[in-house]
């Protein structure tokens, strides 16, 4: 299944299909404007990942500055859940940290958000605090981070064979 998707760089050319899919994966979803910037900015890793008829079905944007990667969003079209498109998407993002000398990922996620914190706990993460009415509508997000030598233990990230 995944063999037959292409993951890349996203253009301006994907900022619609983006949103999209962000307005339905997210409460409180980003505007265009804000992918705009992020696509163009420096100091980011962004990937999306295309099906073979060239259709958007996920997306990972992070920054990165010093010795630090935030994961920003990550988002799986519905048809193309439980694929395991997520956990390669943040397998890239950690090839990337560590080609870097980036030393930690971390990221927000909704206290409610159980799919991601199970994804994120299975892939190594800690839950390190609870930050109390993040979101716009008061929600708390749990703060989440993981060290790139322990993922690069757990899952063999970059490592050489
Ligand atoms: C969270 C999200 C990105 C996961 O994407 P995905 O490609 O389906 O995730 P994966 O297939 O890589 O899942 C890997 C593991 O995470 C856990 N997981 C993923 N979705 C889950 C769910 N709905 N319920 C419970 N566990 C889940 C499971 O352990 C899963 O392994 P399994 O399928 O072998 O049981 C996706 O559900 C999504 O886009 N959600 C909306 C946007 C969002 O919440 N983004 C995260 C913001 S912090």
């Amino acid at each position: 299944m995944q063999s037959d998707l292409s993951f890349r760089s996203p253009s301006e050319d994907d900022l619609d299909a983006i949103t999209d899919l962000e307005s339905v994966s997210f409460p409180s979803a980003w505007k265009r404007e804000f992918f705009e910037s992020e696509v163009n900015a420096a100091g980011r890793y962004n990937l999306v990942v295309e099906e073979p008829r060239g259709a958007l079905v996920a997306y990972l944007f992070t920054m990165y500055y010093l010795d630090e990667m935030h994961v920003n969003k990550i988002a799986v079209d519905e048809d193309w859940k439980r694929f395991g498109i997520a956990s390669t998407l943040m397998k890239k993002c950690f090839e990337f940290a560590r080609a870097n000398n980036l030393l930690t990922v971390s990221l927000e996620v909704r206290e409610s958000n159980e799919a991601a914190r199970a994804l994120y706990g299975r892939l190594g993460f800690a839950e390190v605090y609870v930050r109390q009415r993040y979101y716009a509508d008061g929600e708390a997000a749990v703060v989440m981070s993981c060290t790139v030598a322990d993922a690069s233990r757990t899952w063999d990230v970059g490592r050489e064979t």
